[in-house]
């Protein structure tokens, strides 16, 4: 199985470090990108980390990672998780394995955050542990 793990994140998670800190944390994507890299070393793994702000260019990555036939893709699609019908058939359309990741956890928030599009066809979501998802998510990749 391969060893490349594809990061992908959504609108508005590039401000991650100054963006509504109480809720998302005070931890940058670089920061949290970085952290990655170097547990995905640890276990045997690597990453390739990408964020838009735009719903086509996350749909094209989605295909990318299937045309390297990634190992997973870890899916953090901000606000596109509630309303994307492409993201999801995206997801449907590939075999690579996508994990969900949320820092909050929108089940406690906005009642329209409580319906996720990518959570219908994800293998399985992470939320509500800050920085700390995205590792956890990695994880389990690794777990695949
Ligand atoms: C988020 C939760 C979404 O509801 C929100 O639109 C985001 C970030 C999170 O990581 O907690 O942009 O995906």
């Amino acid at each position: 199985m391969s060893d490349l793990v594809y990061v992908l994140n959504g609108p508005n998670l590039n401000l991650l470090g100054t963006r509504e800190p109480t809720i998302y944390g005070s931890t940058t994507l670089g920061a949290i990108n970085g952290m990655l890299a170097s547990r995905a070393g640890e276990l045997g793994l690597r990453v390739q980390c990408h964020q838009s702000n735009h719903e086509g260019v996350l749909v094209d990555w989605i295909h990318e990672a299937h045309g390297k036939a990634a190992r997973a893709i870890l899916l953090n699609a901000g606000a596109y998780t509630h309303t994307s019908v492409a993201l999801l058939d995206a997801i449907k359309a590939v075999t690579v394995p996508v994990i969900e990741v949320h820092l909050s956890n929108p089940h406690t928030r906005e009642p329209f955050r409580h319906t996720s599009y990518i959570g219908q066809a994800a293998r399985g979501t992470i939320s509500g542990f800050g920085a700390r998802s995205y590792l956890l998510a990695l994880e389990a990749a690794a777990g695949l």
